[in-house]
């Protein structure tokens, strides 16, 4: 495989496991339906991390900064703002992809 196509699935998976726990956490902290659908979300992501993972066939580590810096955003701004920065994120890496 191309090593930059290599290194964009290696990012790719880092975003998706750093949402993961980054949702996993505001999962535990929240209640009722937000609990739920913040389960859902984590979720979802660690199953695009695994999808990711079947073509770099490797394990990648959270970016932990990243995980502060958001649930800093999230205790700042509000979970809401936090969540749209985060996704805005991700959709600038999905640009990346088509690219
Ligand atoms: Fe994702």
């Amino acid at each position: 495989m191309d090593e930059y196509i290599k290194r964009t699935i290696i990012e790719f998976q880092k975003n998706e496991i750093t949402e993961h726990i980054f949702y996993d956490i505001l999962a535990k902290k929240a209640k009722g339906e937000n609990a739920k659908i913040l389960m859902k979300i984590s979720r979802d992501e660690l199953r695009h991390y695994h999808e990711w993972k079947k073509y770099s066939g490797k394990e990648v580590k959270p970016c932990k900064f990243t995980i502060f810096k958001y649930l800093l955003i999230s205790k700042i701004f509000g979970l809401t703002f936090a969540i749209k920065m985060m996704e805005k994120g991700e959709e600038k890496a999905e640009k990346e992809y088509e690219k």
